[in-house]
């Protein structure tokens, strides 16, 4: 090319919960038979979807034609109206349908927010990361993505004078993203916490993202969303039907925000995203008015009640197995569908290997390994050894070492299985 057509921040771009799967196909090529329990949809791992919910859908497919037309850009009126209606019978921050920006997933609401969020104006985000978000907002500003520490050894708790200090310290720092619960740790992030980041963003002048994909999936703690502890703070709630329905293939996320006309700068923000969708004509129509119906159905609540409660069985059992490890530090997640383990400091070295029988898979993951961080190496070892494919959490944007696995599989025989095979992997490779 006679000029360098490739973005400053390209390098920035990764995202470990898939570039494992890379390896994990090689692997299978091979003769590895691959366990995935890399991927945060539900549906992949066998999720059923309730018949109730394929008869909604099918009726707007088969007798309404306006599912198959644009939508407006912000999405469809009736159902912006319908969650700003929802929202403000909570109580907190109130909406109007205005406040309401509808996107082909979150996925998309992210990419989009940190494209036209100011280069020079960073977002401070959790580590462990969840790569879509530490990766958009690296890249977007051309430098590593800035975060604050959850703490595995107060319950993934966040650090907020950490948090206080970066703030103060670093005049960059426009915003603070928080995911509650919390992927990759199953985090719900406790009122105070909550409290004191939105004092902190008050205090100087800064915006709150809370990503809220999962509130409906909770199984321990008190999910208090940000709608409720704002005070005045402009704020961004991200929503969506992927993981809770679910249905990650409808690509249809939204976002709330909160308080936008009490800052002339976070108002002209909010409006150049909605000017950006708007270049886009809009987004997924069919969910959008598949919504309402959903979430009004009187089984609904009853489908999120079932869907949390298989989730926490398998949080006791993750708990159950884990706890008894030596060398690690694992919590009981408390929503969403994610556990992390981390290793204790010092325990990984870089001599440590697991029994693998055929000679050319040993030969590639020695390869592999040579230039890995510590915990992606335990996880290639475990992966060759075993088929199963985590993420580490050195692909996480972590400077912990450790992994995460996710809650979705639903026979319970082969999920206690691949925790105890896991669980035995551990031991034996910090013991080789
Ligand atoms: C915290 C979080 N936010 C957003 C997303 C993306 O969701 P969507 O399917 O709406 O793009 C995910 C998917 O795993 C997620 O874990």
């Amino acid at each position: 090319m006679r000029n360098d057509i490739v973005h400053p921040g390209a390098d920035e771009l990764t995202y470990a919960i898939r570039e494992i799967v890379v390896v994990g196909e090689e692997l299978r090529s091979m003769g590895v038979p691959i366990y995935w329990e890399n991927i945060g949809d539900p549906v992949a791992k066998g999720a059923t979807v309730p018949d109730w919910i394929k008869h909604i859908i099918a009726d707007l497919v088969t007798s309404n034609d306006r599912s198959y037309g644009y939508s407006p850009t912000q999405g469809m009126l009736e159902t912006r109206e319908f969650i700003a209606n929802a929202r403000n019978r909570e109580g907190g921050a109130q909406l109007t349908a205005h406040d309401i920006l509808f996107f082909n997933g979150l996925g998309d609401a992210i990419q989009t927010s940190f494209l036209y969020l100011h280069p020079h104006s960073r977002v401070l985000g959790p580590n462990p990361a969840y790569p879509t978000y530490s990766s958009a907002e690296a890249a977007h500003a051309d430098a590593p993505h800035m975060t604050y520490k959850l703490r595995p050894e107060e319950n993934w708790q966040p650090d907020v004078e950490e948090i206080r200090t970066k703030v103060r310290e670093d005049k960059s720092i426009s915003g603070i993203l928080i995911i509650n619960p919390d992927n990759p740790t199953g985090t719900v992030y406790g009122r105070e916490a909550l409290e004191g980041i939105v004092a902190i963003a008050k205090e100087h002048d800064l915006f709150v993202i809370s990503d809220e994909i999962y509130s409906n999936i909770v199984y321990g703690g008190d999910m208090v969303p940000l709608s409720q502890v704002l005070d005045g703070v402009p704020g961004i709630a991200m929503k969506g039907l992927s993981k809770e329905v679910p249905w990650p293939g409808a690509r249809c996320g939204w976002m709330e925000v909160y308080n936008r006309d009490a800052d002339a700068t976070f108002s002209r923000y909010i409006k150049s995203l909605v000017d950006a969708k708007m270049l886009e004509v809009c987004s997924t129509t069919l969910p959008q008015m598949a919504l309402p119906r959903i979430f009004q159905h009187p089984k609904y609540a009853q489908h999120l009640k079932r869907v949390a409660s298989e989730y926490s069985t398998k949080a006791n059992v993750f708990v159950e197995t884990f706890t008894p490890v030596e060398g690690i530090t694992v919590n009981r997640p408390q929503g969403a569908f994610y556990a992390s383990v981390v290793f204790n400091d010092g325990v990984l070295t870089n001599t440590q290997t697991l029994p693998i029988k055929d000679d050319a898979v040993l030969a590639r993951i020695t390869d592999l390994v040579a230039e890995a961080p510590l915990d992606k190496r335990f996880i290639y070892y475990l992966m060759a050894s075993t088929g199963i494919t985590l993420v580490p959490l050195s692909g996480m944007n972590s400077d912990l070492h450790g992994f995460r696995l996710t809650l979705l599989e639903r026979d319970m025989d082969t999920f206690t299985d691949m925790l105890q095979r896991v669980a035995e992997g551990i031991t034996h490779y910090l013991r080789s």
